[in-house]
């Protein structure tokens, strides 16, 4: 199985942003957690982060007929961005979209997620365990 994960804007600064939100650790060690658990599940797994949202969207596209599976964490652009939504219903691959903080208990406009119409599920507030999650999801449609 061929699994892309693609985070969005500022998940870079993981470990330097809101800790209190997002935790201590870095995007160096969330890269290190996905992709043991990947290693010891014999998953291809590649990643990509952009702060930009037509960058997002060219890796979705890209993706077409070259993986089986997307986990996204489209940060900010969760709430905002139709093209996101637009490119994961183009290239039709089985997707989760997942969150490291809690978007249902935080400010109101986090609850609004465009991109979550063309994911199998979302998965919100279980920090890095989330990724592991989404990629069982897609491991299911397998
Ligand atoms: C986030 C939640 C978003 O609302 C926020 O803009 C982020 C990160 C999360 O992983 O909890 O940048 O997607």
């Amino acid at each position: 199985m061929r699994i892309l994960v693609i985070n969005g804007p500022n998940i870079n600064m993981l470990g330097i942003r809101e800790k209190d939100v997002y935790g201590p650790y870095s995007y160096g060690d969330l890269l290190e957690y996905i992709a043991d658990y990947c290693n010891e599940e014999k998953i291809n797994v590649n990643f990509m982060q952009s702060n930009h949202e037509g960058d997002i969207v060219d890796a979705i596209q890209g993706a077409y007929e070259k993986y089986d599976g997307i986990v996204i964490n489209p940060a900010a652009y969760t709430h905002t961005s139709i093209a996101i939504l637009d490119a994961l219903k183009a290239v039709g691959i089985p997707a989760v979209e997942v969150h490291i903080s809690d978007v249902e208990n935080r400010e109101e406009f986090r609850k609004i997620s465009y991109i979550r119409n063309a994911c199998l599920t979302s998965i919100s507030g279980k920090g890095f365990e989330g990724y592991i999650l989404a990629i069982k999801k897609l491991k299911e449609t397998q």
